[in-house]
């Protein structure tokens, strides 16, 4: 595992190799479960702010049938380790009769999920459906349907990889616990 500067408090989940497989892995199924996808009503990625962008970008590239990307900002937490039950969704999106794919970072409690999911599916896309990177079941209060999930994790503060606490640690190569 590489070191890196601040990184004195996170204990190493996953390795930056062991995501890279995993999302390679994830790429496949999305690009066989959508084969039959047309040029002409391509894929339609929905990536939401901050946390999956790094995850996101990693993924669109092991994505072989023809896809656009979005995005939306969600905001649940502030600097608290546990969320606020208030979610902030802000997006410019169009997406009737689109096939949508949501590409979240974490799924916790699935509040955050389940209102963008509300949100969207009341434009009536052909379809929608939730690809994470990260499930955290313990912790689950909104019970949703998640197609694709990278990593099942414990019921801890998660940092790495574009997902942050307080906006720190997004930089992360890896995925690790933030010791508190
Ligand atoms: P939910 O609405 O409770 O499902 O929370 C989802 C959002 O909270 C995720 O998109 C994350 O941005 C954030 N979140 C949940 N758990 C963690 C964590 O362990 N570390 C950092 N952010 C988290
Ligand atoms: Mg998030």
């Amino acid at each position: 595992m590489e070191t890196h500067e601040h990184t004195a408090f996170v204990r190493p989940l996953f390795s930056r190799e062991t995501i890279r497989k995993r999302v390679a892995e994830i790429g496949a199924s999305i690009s066989a479960d959508f084969r039959e996808i047309t040029e002409e009503n391509p894929l339609c990625l929905v990536v939401v702010l901050k946390g999956a962008f790094i995850f996101a970008a990693d993924l669109v590239r092991y994505i072989r049938v023809p896809c656009t990307i979005d995005f939306l900002s969600a905001s649940s937490y502030g600097k608290e380790m546990i969320s606020s039950g208030d979610v902030t969704i802000r997006h410019a999106l169009s997406v009737q009769s689109r096939h949508v794919l949501l590409i979240e970072d974490i799924v916790d409690t699935g509040l955050t999920i389940q209102r963008i999911s509300a949100l969207l599916s009341a434009q009536s896309p052909a379809s929608l459906g939730i690809c994470t990177l990260l499930d955290k079941p313990s912790e689950r209060k909104h019970p949703i349907r998640i197609a694709y999930s990278g990593f099942t994790v414990p019921d801890r503060f998660i940092v790495g990889y574009g997902i942050d606490h307080a906006e720190h640690f997004r930089q992360l190569p890896f995925i690790g616990i933030l010791d508190s």
